[in-house]
C-alpha cells in the first residue's frame, strides 16, 4: 500500500479512537528537512508519531528552515505591486476568478465568520504568472506539499484543482497591521486539510514590538509563541486547537497603505463557492473568551 493511504488510513484511526484536541499540549521545534527526508525515505513509524503527538498529545511544531528567507521580499515586492495596480476588491472562489487583495478592516470583516482586522493578498495557480508570482509559489509549494502528506492527502493533491473540482489550494499573504491588526480564536475546518501551516516572515522585536500568534492552552489561557518564530520558520498544528493573532502594536495608528506590522503566508485547501455548505473556519472568541 502507498504511503499516503497508510498515513491516511492512520488519521481516520486516531481521529476515531480519540476526541479531537482543543487545547494546544507542548509547542516543540524541528528541521524542516527531517520532516521532508521522512516523506522522502518513506518513513512511516516517523510520521505516524508525529501525528499522534500532534493529535493525541495536542501538540504543536515549530518548523524551522519551511520558507526562504528571501520570501519576505517577495511578499512585499507582491503586495505593493498589487496596492499599485488594482484597486482592493472581492472575488468569490469561482472558475475564473483572479488574484485580488482586500483591507479587511472593522467594517468588512462584518461579512465573515471570523473577525479579523487585516490586508490579505490572494492566489490562485491559474493565475500564476509574474516572476513574483512563481517565486511566491515555489517557495510555498516546497514546505506545502510536505505539510499535504502529514495531513494525509496526496504530495500534489489539490494543485492543479480549479473551483468547479470543489476543493482549491489558495496562498494567501497577509498584513497584520501596527495599529491593532489581529484575528480572534478560531478552529480550521479539517476535511481538505487537516493539518494548519503557514510561513511566518516577521520578526517580533524588529518588525513590530507587541502581540502575535498564541494558542490556546486551557479556556481561559493563551500560550504567546511569537518570540520562539523566526523568519522562515512554519507553525503546524492539528487545525481543531484554537489559535489566533493577538492584536499588533495596538497603540500605533493604523496606517493600511504602509507595510509596518506583522507579515505571514498562509496556505490552505478550501472548498470553492461551488461548493453547496462548504466548511469555513469558526470563531469561538466569544463562546471560549467572553465573561457574561
Ligand atoms: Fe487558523
Amino acid at each position: 500500500m502507498s504511503l499516503q493511504r497508510n498515513i491516511n488510513k492512520y488519521w481516520d484511526y486516531l481521529e476515531k479512537k480519540y476526541p479531537s484536541p482543543r487545547y494546544v499540549g507542548k509547542v516543540k521545534c524541528m528541521e524542516f528537512k527531517d520532516l521532508k527526508k521522512a516523506v522522502n525515505n518513506k518513513n512511516e513509524n516517523y510520521i505516524k508519531k508525529l501525528i499522534k503527538n500532534m493529535y493525541v498529545k495536542k501538540e504543536a511544531y515549530i518548523v524551522r528552515n519551511s520558507g526562504s528567507k528571501k520570501l519576505k521580499k517577495t511578499i512585499i515586492d507582491l503586495a505593493n505591486h498589487y496596492k499599485k495596480t488594482r484597486k482592493a476588491n472581492f472575488f468569490k472562489m469561482r472558475d475564473g476568478t483572479p488574484n485580488f487583495h482586500r483591507v479587511i478592516d472593522k467594517n468588512i470583516t462584518k461579512k465573515y465568520n471570523l473577525f479579523a482586522i487585516r490586508h490579505s493578498f490572494y492566489f490562485y495557480n491559474w493565475n500564476i504568472r509574474s516572476k513574483l508570482e512563481k517565486n511566491l509559489k515555489d517557495g510555498v509549494y516546497k514546505h506545502w506539499r510536505y505539510v499535504k502528506c502529514l495531513a494525509g492527502n496526496n504530495k500534489n493533491q489539490f494543485e492543479r484543482n480549479i473551483p468547479s473540482d470543489n476543493q482549491i489550494d489558495r496562498l494567501q499573504i497577509i498584513r497584520y497591521p501596527a495599529g491593532g491588526g489581529e484575528l480572534r480564536s478560531h478552529v480550521d475546518p479539517r476535511k481538505n486539510q487537516r493539518i494548519v501551516s503557514g510561513l511566518i516572515m516577521s520578526k517580533i522585536g524588529e518588525d513590530f514590538a507587541k502581540g502575535g500568534f498564541y494558542f490556546k492552552s486551557s479556556r481561559t489561557k493563551k500560550k504567546y509563541i511569537e518570540k520562539k518564530l523566526e523568519l522562515g520558520d512554519a507553525v503546524l498544528f492539528y487545525g481543531s486547537i484554537v489559535h489566533g493573532v493577538d492584536k499588533v502594536d495596538p497603540h500605533e495608528k493604523l496606517v493600511w497603505k504602509s507595510n509596518k506590522g506583522r507579515w505571514f503566508i498562509g496556505m490552505f485547501v478550501n472548498d470553492s463557492d461551488h461548493v453547496r455548505d462548504r466548511v469555513t473556519p469558526k470563531d469561538v472568541s466569544t463562546r471560549t473568551e467572553t465573561k457574561h
